[in-house]
């Protein structure tokens, strides 16, 4: 595996690459786990070279302490990508991603404005700018994208629709999981033991919340799920919305939409965990 910093680099080894077969992009903020690792190998299997990107992106941060406070593990990162036979670690610094300041604004629309596009100003536009940089940097036939972050990728297949990214795959791989249900995420290295113990209450009360959905209308099973995850200590729930997972638009009843999908940020601690369900109707 080579570790390329630049974007000059990167595309000279890619010209190669593309003549060989096709390319899988599996974007990172790094502070790597098996979820990541699960995306690379799919990447791995469906594709000839591999590129995996590792760069923390300042402009999806609209929380200062937040970006401070991302666990940055370069090394230990760089020896998991090694391992798991990515061709191209790409680590670039800010600088080389932004020379200058990108003030694009991306019109993402309904998609964006829920949700996460409601409680993180600026973030999705943010994310549209690194992601559309790293897949011009790169040209990947295929990028790929857990679904913990639900609503991102679909603001991903709209950025790709604004910018006419033509021939490009966008993968969406299901939630990896802890033995006992907490979904994977780089945040989780932050919660404390005790909180760490109760953290995977919210995946269990989504999953019962699937068997209640049966007989719940859709506002009890919301108001079920928020009451249960916060007589938990150190939970507070943010929001939990019920929406159909195309259009991300929240839903009143289970008959609006075929694939409701529903979405939770909760406060343990201070550690923001975000998770998701699909109702299977
Ligand atoms: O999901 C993430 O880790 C980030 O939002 C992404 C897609 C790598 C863009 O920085």
């Amino acid at each position: 595996m080579e570790i390329i910093r630049t974007v000059a680099e990167l595309q000279a080894k890619l010209r190669d690459a593309r003549s060989r077969g096709t390319i899988g992009l599996v974007p990172t903020m790094g502070a790597l786990h098996a979820g990541h690792l699960s995306l690379i190998e799919r990447a791995r299997k469906e594709n000839d070279t591999v590129v995996v990107s590792v760069f923390v992106n300042p402009t999806q941060f609209n929380n200062p302490t937040d970006l401070a406070t991302y666990p940055r593990t370069e090394q230990a990162d760089a020896a998991l990508l090694e391992n798991a036979g990515v061709d191209y670690a790409f680590m670039p610094s800010v600088e080389e991603v932004y020379p200058e300041p990108d003030n694009r604004q991306f019109d993402l629309g309904p998609v964006a404005e829920v949700m996460e596009g409601a409680m993180r100003p600026g973030h999705f536009n943010g994310v549209a700018q690194v992601v559309s940089k790293l897949f011009r940097f790169t040209e990947p036939d295929r990028a790929y994208f857990g679904e913990k972050d639900f609503q991102q990728i679909a603001v991903i297949r709209r950025m790709v629709e604004l910018e006419g990214f033509k021939g490009l795959e966008i993968v969406d791989c299901p939630i990896k999981r802890e033995a006992d249900g907490l979904a994977l995420s780089s945040r989780n290295v932050r919660l404390s033991a005790e909180q760490r113990s109760v953290a995977p209450a919210i995946a269990l009360v989504l999953r019962s919340s699937l068997i209640k959905s049966r007989e719940m209308s859709l506002a009890d099973t919301k108001k079920w799920v928020i009451d249960t995850i916060n007589t938990f200590p150190f939970m507070q729930v943010e929001y939990y919305e019920i929406v159909d997972a195309l259009t991300m638009q929240p839903i009143a009843e289970w008959s609006d939409s075929k694939n409701p999908v529903g979405c939770i940020t909760v406060f343990c601690g201070d550690v923001r965990l975000i998770d998701n369900i699909k109702y299977v109707r």
